[in-house]
């Protein structure tokens, strides 16, 4: 195999926002990528990680592709019932949705469960679901996009447990049910930064 073909990703500049696990970041740099994770928590797979805002980090022309998973706490629709007491927490919540979503980078997507998004920002460009990248379960995942392709499924599976819904409460009930599915962090990888290095190599920048 030649060095291109194991790395068909180098020189691309990810930026992962919002990202604890490292997830979406190990399959970036599995194919070269330059991936850095970011997140006010430390990283659980120790690689290239920022523990700090990720505000600190969205200056122009640092990076080629940002994918972001900002908190759905005050956003998802499975919590509307608690929504008039939080208006404050939610409008802060949209502003920085709004934040990332205006970044100045090149190539976006922004991650985030059926939320208020969709009618206070605008409509998903896509919704997936992990049956569709692998994972017999279910957990609509939208997707608001800016210069990518929606993702195509790469291997539809039977399976159609609500998992994620029937976790019991606990202190980390939250981690469990926001981490990404290593088969969507992979269709990212594998599509979007093909997408984005098809791009980067016919500019000149
Ligand atoms: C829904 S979780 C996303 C988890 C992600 N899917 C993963 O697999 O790691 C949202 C994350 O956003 C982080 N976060 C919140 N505000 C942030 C900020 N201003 N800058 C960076 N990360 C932030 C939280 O610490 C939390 O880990």
């Amino acid at each position: 195999m030649q060095p291109q073909e194991q790395t068909p990703l180098a020189g691309l500049r990810v930026l992962v926002a919002c990202e604890f696990t490292g997830t979406v970041r190990e399959a970036f740099r599995k194919l070269g990528a330059d991936a850095l994770s970011c997140d006010l928590l430390d990283t659980e797979i120790p690689g290239a990680h920022y523990q700090g805002d990720v505000r600190d980090l969205l200056r122009d022309g640092l990076w080629h592709l940002m994918i972001a998973h900002p908190p759905c706490t005050h956003l998802a629709v499975s919590g509307a019932r608690w929504f008039g007491k939080k208006q404050a927490e939610q409008a802060a919540a949209l502003d920085f949705v709004r934040c990332l979503l205006d970044a100045p980078v090149p190539h976006i997507a922004i991650e985030n469960p059926v939320s208020v998004i969709s009618s206070k920002i605008r409509k998903p460009d896509q919704v997936i679901q992990p049956w569709q990248f692998g994972h017999g379960e279910t957990k609509a995942t939208c997707l608001w996009l800016r210069n990518l392709s929606p993702l195509t499924p790469t291997d539809v599976v039977d399976g159609r447990d609500a998992r994620i819904h029937k976790m019991p409460p606990s202190a980390d009930r939250w981690k469990l049910r926001s981490r990404t599915y290593q088969g969507i962090a992979d269709a990212m990888a594998h599509q979007w930064g093909i997408q984005c290095m098809t791009k980067l190599n016919g500019s000149s920048t």
